[in-house]
């Protein structure tokens, strides 16, 4: 592609308007620049850059102004010289291309995938002419870029020490962030800082920019590859640290293969963060062909109760997943129109300590009160599905050995979707070797990816769909491999049962900016009891938990609470059994980073729109012009709404209206939501659907 003089002399005033990069910025580095792309809409700017020694640097321009100072690119080998200084260009191509694709369930159907593709190879002359390229897609509301590692004899294993990937935010910014490589792996309270006091930050992480650009940091399709924490090494300049492994290199590969993209979705503000495909389209398209028989479920569990302490996992009196027990849950979901139930501690291994290297499940043996066979029976009986349950307490050596057996059992019994977990603390999963031996590591490691993505594509040969806890970080895989149905992967309502801290009352609106920009989110919502062990109240109104299946998107979810709190609270738990797990489209309609989310989702199945509006502690009324639903056609409005009263921090916080208005996509609602307070609306046509020119 011919770099114009324009877009050289541009790009070097952005450098010197940045001026973050003294010791490199200058005009000298315009003759530097090797390549140059721009997004479809010409929104964003990329460049790729060599600095004074041949090292290689990419710079980011949004709308003219810089975003992404000079950053480096590069790697620390651990059998061989870095990739890092003597670069020089071996060739470079620019390419478009757009196409829409159907998601087989999500929060949209259709989803658009438009960029410019920038591919930059380049050979390192100062040792043995090794070569890599980095590969851009630059979209119009983000950018993902990627390293190719060739097959070349210079450079047959690639051991990974780190990655030099650098990302210099130029403008000063705000952070949303939660620790990277901490005990409890990714279930940390979100905490806004200033950028430039980021430790090291898991991901995704957002910021915003002081004139208002949101941008978020992750990556997308983590395959056979380590994670990617962000560490801050100064000022606003943040580098990529690869999740250890315990055993060598962060990574280790034989031959030609490609990294994960590291991305940035870039928004002017939270609202359109959200509404970004980017991460689904920087992945493979589906590799398991019809997935029918992967079905976004509704469902109950015996669950909540082991949480409250009210029940056991363990065997003994109190054991929750009896047979009995679990009838009793198949019967209220067939009652109320739920799709499954789930039922945790029913295998043995539950008995002592079942947390980390020591647990020891079985997942084929249930204990003796628990007839897995007279269960599913009965639940086919009902029109229901049993969820299983795989928790593995991040013994993944045991899992490993047992994990074909468990899954052929369960298909054997028409159970089609499983829930697994990994409680451990970070770092402390035992993993298998060949010989038999084990060894601890991280689950977000480089053999952690491998497990994970196993675990789902083992299930995919007997058809069933995974639902991991303590999960690897989502970064897209769903679309290649439709069966990850979800996963956890933040604090969940769990935490509202014993943690300590609870979820804080902005958990909610934390986590649609932050966690949930990398995909679906298992967060068990609706706890209308609103209450934790001992009666500890949750930061919450009611309202709050019903808009929570709204605005938290998991395409299994699950209806938390316990049988008795739904049947005392029938008018707020008609939202909960009317509420859809599938969506045709999803609208974003308020949004600030930590304060209110509002988004619109409309079913898959009917012409029916639902909106979910949470906020945090603060009461807060918010303008909801209704011109997502169809024009010229009336829709009956059920609306869920904080009563006037109602606070999360008094007993008020059980104060709910529920009441009918018809309105049009001509009408604005004004939603008042209480401190620590939501709204949740379902609207159905109240007439036919406007007839279309023809
Ligand atoms: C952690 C999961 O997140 C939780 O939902 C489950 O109940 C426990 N593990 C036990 O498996
Ligand atoms: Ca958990």
């Amino acid at each position: 592609m011919h770099i114009s003089t324009f877009q050289i002399r541009w790009v070097s005033t952005a450098v010197m308007a940045a001026g973050v990069y003294a010791c490199t910025a200058g005009s000298a580095l315009a003759d530097n620049i090797l390549a140059a792309v721009s997004s479809p809409g010409h929104v964003l700017d990329v460049t790729v850059q060599l600095t004074g020694d041949g090292r290689l640097a990419y710079e980011v321009q949004r709308k003219g102004k810089p975003l992404i100072a000079p950053s480096r690119l590069g790697f620390i080998l651990t059998n061989a010289p870095a990739l890092d200084g003597g670069f020089s260009l071996a060739g470079q191509s620019v390419s478009e291309h757009d196409d829409t694709w159907e998601q087989p369930w999500g929060e949209r159907r259709y989803v658009r995938n438009h960029y410019k593709e920038l591919r930059v190879d380049v050979a390192q002359r100062s040792v043995n002419g090794r070569k890599l390229a980095v590969v851009f897609r630059v979209f119009d509301d983000g950018i993902g870029f990627r390293y190719e590692f060739p097959n070349q004899p210079q450079l047959g294993d690639v051991k990974i020490a780190d990655e030099l990937t650098e990302f210099v935010v130029a403008p000063p910014a705000t952070a949303w962030w939660q620790p990277a490589g901490e005990l409890l792996a990714l279930e940390y309270p979100i905490t806004k800082t200033p950028l430039r006091e980021v430790g090291m930050a898991n991901t995704p992480m957002t910021i915003r920019t002081e004139d208002g650009t949101h941008v978020a940091f992750h990556e997308a399709a983590l395959v056979d590859y380590a994670s990617m924490w962000l560490r801050k090494v100064e000022g606003q300049k943040l580098r990529a640290h690869l999740a250890p492994s315990s055993t060598g290199p962060a990574v280790e590969r034989h031959g030609a293969f490609t990294t994960p993209w590291r991305t940035l979705q870039i928004a002017d503000n939270a609202a359109d963060l959200y509404m970004s495909d980017l991460i689904l389209n920087l992945n493979e398209p589906n590799k398991l062909g019809n997935v029918s028989w992967v079905k976004p479920t509704k469902f109950v569990g015996v669950w909540w109760e082991m949480h409250l302490d009210q029940t056991t996992w363990a065997s003994g009196k109190r054991h929750g997943a009896t047979t009995a027990n679990t009838k009793r849950y198949i019967d209220f979901a067939a009652k109320n129109g739920f799709g499954g139930v789930l039922v945790e501690g029913w295998n043995k291994g539950w008995d002592g300590n079942w947390v980390g290297y020591q647990s020891n499940f079985s997942y084929t043996q249930a204990y003796p009160d628990f007839d897995l066979k007279a269960v599913t029976a009965y639940a086919k009986s009902k029109g229901v599905r049993l969820i299983g349950h795989h928790e593995t307490g991040g013994n993944i050596a045991n899992y490993e050995k047992q994990m074909d057996a468990g899954y052929k059992l369960y298909a054997s019994l028409g159970v089609d979707s499983i829930k697994s977990g990994y409680v451990t603390d970070a770092g402390t999963a035992l993993f298998p070797e060949k010989n038999g031996k084990t060894h601890f590591g991280f689950t977000d490691s480089q053999e952690g990816s491998r497990h994970y993505l196993k675990a789902v594509t083992e299930a995919a040969r007997y058809r069933i769909a995974i639902d991991t806890h303590e999960p690897i970080k989502d970064t897209g895989l769903r679309r290649t491999y439709p069966n990850w149905l979800s996963r956890e992967g933040a604090r969940g309502m769990e935490f509202n049962a014993w943690g300590n801290p609870i979820n804080g009352v902005d958990h909610e609106v934390n986590l649609v900016f932050t966690r949930m920009l990398s995909g679906p989110m298992d967060y068990t919502p609706g706890i209308l009891s609103l209450a934790g062990q001992k009666g500890k109240p949750l930061n919450s109104t009611q309202a709050k938990q019903l808009a929570s299946f709204v605005v938290i998107y998991s395409p299994v979810v699950m209806a938390a609470d316990l049988i008795e709190n739904y049947e005392k609270y029938p008018g707020p738990f008609k939202f909960i059994k009317d509420v859809p797990a599938d969506w045709a489209d999803t609208r974003v309609l308020h949004g600030q980073m930590g304060e209110y989310a509002t988004i619109a989702r409309k079913d898959r199945r009917s012409d029916d729109w639902y909106v979910g509006s949470v906020t945090d502690g603060n009461a807060r009324t918010l303008a909801l012009p209704l011109s997502f639903l169809d024009a010229g056609r009336s829709y009956v409005a059920e609306i869920y709404r904080d009563g006037d009263t109602a606070d999360y921090r008094n007993e008020h916080r059980f104060d709910i209206v529920i009441e009918k208005k018809t309105v049009t996509a001509a009408d604005t609602l004004a939603l008042k939501l209480a401190p620590g307070g939501g709204q949740a609306i379902r609207f159905s046509p109240a007439s036919a659907a406007p007839t279309t020119a023809q």
